[in-house]
């Protein structure tokens, strides 16, 4: 579908990744609507994007939370036709450590937010999706995207929990898309490698020089504007479904 007149419920849109995409959105014409933890920091997110940003504070995880942001985004602008899932967290520990197993809390929260909370928001944007007027000759109503990463393949040490919950965004990504069909909204998943979002970019240089160099082509991090313009792509290519995308300039990781 084109983007142009519709509108995109962004998770993790404050920041990072999410709100490049944001970004591209609003000026290619879409409305949207971000999804994030802190209040303050959205108000002055979707202020900076003007008019046709709203936005509600919430936990992907909850519920109740994303319930409540898509009435916000149906009152503002009508209906949802695009999710992106970009909130996500990190949280390294090993399997066993200095101080014994990984507590299994830390396991849980990371699934909770990265893995449970991408299904949470996914589940209620579709149900609003599947009411949409066809926008394609296609009959196509809406299309999700998650964000998942090249941890899924390639989890380095301690990553068990990160590797768990984004490695379970890709297992997801073809049976949602099949769940999905017949109420013409498509899905698709994007696996980062390293990009310059805020953590990295302040990163001094013996944390960002190693991950360059094993970087194929180019040598360099990716730029939160790369990844938005694969967001769009993916929008306006009615023939991906069921898939995920690597985003990675051929980067693969080592164990550590
Ligand atoms: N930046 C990278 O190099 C990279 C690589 C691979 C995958 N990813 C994935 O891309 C996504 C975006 O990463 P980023 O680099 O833009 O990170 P970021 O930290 O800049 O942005 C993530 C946003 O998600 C929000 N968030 C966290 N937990 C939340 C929750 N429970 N409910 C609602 N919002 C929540 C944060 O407040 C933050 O604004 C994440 O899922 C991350 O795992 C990033």
């Amino acid at each position: 579908m084109e983007l142009k007149n519709k509108t995109a419920f962004i998770t993790g849109g404050a920041s990072g990744l999410g709100l490049a995409t944001a970004q591209n959105f609003i000026a290619a014409g879409a409305n949207v609507l971000l999804y994030d933890l802190n209040a303050e920091v959205l108000q002055q997110v979707a202020a900076d994007l003007g008019e046709r940003a709203a936005w509600h504070a919430g936990d992907v995880a909850d519920e109740t939370g994303v319930a409540e942001a898509i009435v916000v985004a149906q009152e503002k602008f009508g209906t949802i036709h695009i999710n992106v899932n970009s909130a996500g967290i990190g949280g390294a520990a090993r399997t066993v450590g200095k101080n014994g197993p990984m507590p299994l809390e830390k396991f849980e929260h990371i699934v909770r937010v990265n893995l449970i909370g991408t299904f949470n928001v996914l589940r209620l944007c579709a149900e609003v999706m599947q009411l949409n007027e066809p926008s394609t000759d296609d009959g196509e109503r809406g299309v999700i995207i998650n964000v998942a990463s090249i941890a899924a393949f390639d989890g380095q040490t301690g990553q068990a929990g990160y590797a768990a919950s984004k490695g379970g965004i890709v297992a997801m990504t073809l049976p949602i898309a099949r769940d999905l069909s017949k109420r013409g909204i498509r899905v698709m998943t994007i696996a980062p490698g390293v990009f310059e979002t805020p953590l990295l970019a302040s990163a001094p240089d013996e944390v960002r020089d190693p991950l360059i160099a094993i970087t194929q082509f180019p040598k360099r991090l990716g730029d939160p504007d790369e990844f938005a313009v694969q967001v769009a792509h993916i929008v306006t290519c009615g023939y991906l479904n069921g898939e995920t995308i690597r985003l990675d300039a051929g980067i693969r990781m080592p164990a550590l």
